[in-house]
């Protein structure tokens, strides 16, 4: 019996023991697409050339060391590649080892930059039902995902939330997508009244809803409304680009094809492609000048924050995106990935929306494709989805409660940049036929 504390105690999964490209073998001898990088995390896929060997080179170099002490080149020519690459605000970056670290650093930082130009009453976080920012208690207290809040509830930081901004479901009938956009984005201003506006220190969101949503993009003008309002509350604006930053979308950062510049932007999954464990916090200027002009240093630290081997893994991946023109590819198998789906499934009466942005995509399931009802929550058709595309080879990233947490089911694609025409077929194909027999298991 494992020793490991698997996700399914009871029931612990194949074991990896290879990957090449966008494949994962199992020690059974069964191929896998990952086609959805597992958690939208392998952009490059699995053993690519260059990174390994930059990461061997690192290896024989240095290992570690700790940044109150020491700086290294692959920390610094990250944060220059990064920087260069985002909206003109931003001015620093700041390494730690995951997303939920980035978000809690992107909390801590907000809370700073307010006592530093004198504004201590600044305390509050909005952010928004149904997304995602990380599971360590401060990304957890302002995540929207009520299925991973549930449990934990009595030991988070009291924070508010808004509506998501969610056109499939959310739009009335007779709103135009900007009216709608323009109200779900005042709710804003109505909570910053609420709270007290001396009061609200940052507002939360992920530009694209990736995991909790299933790859919910916003309407035109919604990002455009909310920069505005921040700005007319003095609110740091904080784009949690974890999943869908990168690359992944076809834009290095969602918020610069928004034209919107957010205060802080975090960003993990493909920033090391899964080579290493690696998240940023980039910030702006505005917020580096009240640091150097106060305190001098962010108060807020890990042992691991810019391990050399982590950021060497990230800008040997960040110079292949660069050098493969990979945005590129982005584009181009996205369109042919959502192409597919939309006629092999865009007809299907159980699959309410297909949408997304290159290749970060979500399906969702309903029973109905008029009254947009859900299945019953009991059966698992995420999971069921799941377990059919592995049986046919392809991973898929299954996530119930899309509605509010309990009702709602969808899945994400996120296959590597780097995958094949004929995989993304391959891909096509096996969701296509994964989703009848899944929901045709459901019982009646
Ligand atoms: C948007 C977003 N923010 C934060 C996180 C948390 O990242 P991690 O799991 O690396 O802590 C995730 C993970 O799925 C995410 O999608």
């Amino acid at each position: 019996m494992s020793k490991v504390l698997h996700r399914n105690i009871a029931e612990p999964p194949p074991v990896a023991v290879r990957a090449e490209g966008c494949r994962i073998f199992d020690s059974a001898g069964k191929s896998y697409i990952d086609a959805s990088g597992g958690a939208a995390v392998s952009c490059l896929g699995h053993g690519h050339p260059r990174v390994l060997s930059a990461l061997q080179e690192a290896m024989s170099n240095l290992q570690y060391v700790h940044t109150g002490s020491f700086t290294h080149e692959s920390q610094e020519e990250l944060a220059e590649i990064l920087v260069s690459s985002a909206p003109e605000n931003i001015s620093h970056a700041f390494f730690v080892s995951s997303g939920s670290e980035a978000v809690e650093s992107a909390l801590k930082l907000t809370r700073q930059y307010f006592l530093e130009i004198g504004q201590p009453e600044r305390r509050h976080f909005i952010s928004r039902r149904q997304s995602y920012h990380g599971n360590t208690l401060g990304a957890l207290a302002v995540s929207g995902n009520a299925m991973r809040r549930k449990s934990y509830q009595p030991l988070l930081m009291s924070t508010s939330h808004i509506s998501p901004c969610y056109a499939y479901r959310d739009r009335f009938i007779d709103e135009s997508i900007e009216a709608y956009g323009l109200r779900v984005a005042n709710e804003l201003e109505t909570e910053i009244l609420k709270l007290g506006p001396e009061t609200v220190a940052g507002f939360i969101a992920e530009p694209i809803v990736g995991a909790t949503l299933g790859a919910v993009e916003p309407v035109p003008g919604y990002f455009r409304r909310i920069r505005d309002i921040c700005d007319k509350y003095g609110v740091l604006l904080i784009a949690d680009e974890i999943m869908c930053g990168g690359g992944r979308t076809g834009d290095m950062f969602v918020m610069d094809s928004e034209k919107v510049a957010a205060d802080i932007i975090t960003i993990a999954k493909g920033l090391g492609g899964g080579y290493q464990p690696i998240g940023a916090m980039l910030l702006s200027n505005q917020i580096a000048t009240a640091i150097r002009n106060g305190t001098g240093s962010f108060m807020h630290g890990h042992t691991y924050l810019g391990h050399p081997l982590a950021c060497s893994a990230a800008l040997a991946v960040q110079k292949v995106i660069k050098d493969e023109n990979l945005l590129t590819a982005v584009a181009v198998n996205g369109a042919r990935l959502i192409d597919g789906l939309k006629q092999g499934l865009g007809q299907h009466p159980n699959v309410g929306d297909i949408r997304g942005r290159g290749l970060l995509i979500g399906l969702e399931f309903v029973k109905n494709r008029e009254t947009k009802a859900p299945f019953e929550p009991s059966w698992k058709l995420n999971q069921r989805v799941k377990q059919e595309a592995k049986e046919r080879g392809v991973m898929v990233y299954p996530m119930p409660g899309t509605i509010d947490g309990i009702f709602g089911d969808h899945i994400v694609l996120a296959p590597p940049f780097t995958t094949s025409v004929s995989d993304i077929d391959a891909i096509v194909s096996a969701v296509t036929d994964a989703i009848p027999s899944a929901i045709a298991g459901i019982p009646n």
